[in-house]
């Protein structure tokens, strides 16, 4: 076999065997295949895409490229939930808490922030003392024990997807659904979980930027774990706003954890609430309005909120710093960005807010910065506001002036303020695959 042969007959358009696919993507991991010939075949890929099959393929091609996780020691239907990245997405911040609070077992692996979008395992590691790096067999005794665990990916879990990944982003070759697809799935299925809540995200924020392209997207994951014998449920979320009201590690915790006492945004809570109902009856098998109110309980009832102290405490985290949670904001100032004149706010370009924040130091220029855990932004207003002169939109929370200054020339080109008639507001959930 040759890896030209194999990047011609994709550049034509035919469909490749198994071991073509096998061939192609050993040969990247192991260094046999050069670099140029890997970015081709990638390249070849976007224009001509892959099938159902292939994608399937390529798929458990890189769930095995490194090590497996076996979860046959928890036990219950293990759930586990992905999103394809936003801006303000703590989700499985609060998510986990309350459906381990309702019974389920959410065991979870999580990454840290790509390009434009924030990453769990970074929002956790603002908590001090908080550890991601927790070995397999104290992660499955956490899942029994507490109902809920999180660990960052090591080094040798899907190591496939890990060198593909790193070859898209530097090629153009990010938002082909096949690629995503099989780039999500291999990590899921080699997280070893039984079930899946995948949320799409669809919008300015998002690798999908509308609604058809993610649906496509979100049939080939669902499909793709119903041939790997697994349940999933896709559902497209709005990521064309910012995700509640904070942006920002630290500012994150901040939010799940006014969430988890009932006092988060309207949008982040319903949406938590919509991910949760479909964890607890693919888990649980429950009616997915009882699902609801047993939500819901667990948070009036206190229950979600001690579950994430339980949580914090088993990974090492300082639980003081959850339970006075401001502590984490060790800021040298908070600037505030105010309206102009009377207005509405229309729309917030999402993906400049997410490249703001990066700027301000809550994500990495390259792979080995460190983060400024503490900035960020507090949106006082969303889309469809109405706005009086002098009016604060946004605090930024920031450490150093220069860095300030550049985030907010990209913020303001986030945000656009105007007529009534102009506001862009998309709903939250667009639609459920699966
Ligand atoms: N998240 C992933 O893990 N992979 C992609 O390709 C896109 C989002």
């Amino acid at each position: 076999m040759r890896a030209y042969d194999i990047i011609l007959k994709k550049r034509n358009g035919e469909v490749l065997e198994k071991e073509e696919l096998e061939y192609m993507i050993n040969g990247c991991v192991n260094g046999t295949i050069p670099d140029y010939q890997t970015a081709a075949f990638l390249m070849a890929v976007y224009f001509k895409h892959l099938t159902r099959q292939e994608t399937y393929y390529l798929t458990e091609i890189m769930r095995y490229s490194g090590d497996t996780i076996d979860l046959s020691q928890i036990s219950g239907i293990t759930v586990d939930k992905h999103s394809t990245g936003g801006v303000g997405d703590k989700t499985t911040l609060v998510l986990g808490p309350m459906v381990a609070a309702c019974g389920a077992k959410v065991a979870k692996l999580s990454g840290r922030g790509l390009g434009h979008t924030g990453g769990t395992i970074d929002k956790l590691e603002s908590i001090p003392g908080f550890k991601t790096n927790i070995d397999m067999t104290r992660w499955i005794e956490q899942v029994n024990t507490i109902g809920f665990a999180i660990a960052g990916q090591t080094a040798n879990l899907v190591p496939g997807d890990k060198k593909i990944y790193a070859l898209r982003d530097v090629t153009a070759t990010v938002d082909e659904p096949s690629l995503i697809a099989s780039s999500i799935m291999s990590k899921k299925l080699a997280g070893g979980a039984d079930a899946f809540v995948l949320d799409v995200k669809v919008g300015s924020g998002a690798f999908m930027p509308d609604v058809d392209s993610a649906k496509e997207l979100a049939k080939i994951m669902v499909d793709i774990a119903k041939k790997a014998g697994k349940e999933a449920v896709a559902i497209l979320t709005n990521m064309d706003e910012p995700l509640g009201n904070k942006i920002g590690n630290a500012l994150e915790v901040i939010e799940a954890v006014d969430t988890l006492k009932g006092n988060g945004p309207d949008d982040f809570t319903n949406l938590c609430i919509t991910l949760g109902k479909y964890m607890l009856k693919m888990a649980l098998s429950m009616d997915l309005k009882e699902a609801e109110k047993r939500l819901e309980e667990s948070i009036s009832s206190g229950k979600a909120y001690e579950k994430f102290l339980e949580f914090v405490q088993a990974q090492n985290g300082d639980i003081d710093y959850v339970v006075n949670p401001t502590r984490m904001l060790t800021n040298d100032g908070v600037y505030e960005m105010k309206a102009e004149q009377d207005s509405y706010l229309c729309k917030i370009n999402t993906q400049k807010v997410g490249i703001a924040a990066n700027l301000l130091g809550a994500g990495r220029e390259s792979k080995d910065d460190k983060i400024d855990y503490s900035v960020g932004f507090d949106f006082l207003k969303k889309p469809g506001d109405l706005l009086k002169k002098d009016d604060k939109i946004v605090k930024i929370y920031y450490n150093d002036e220069i860095r300030l200054e550049e985030s907010i020339s990209t913020l303001k080109k986030a945000i656009r303020c105007g007529k009534k008639e102009n506001v862009e507001k998309n709903q939250l959930i667009f639609d459920i695959i699966g």
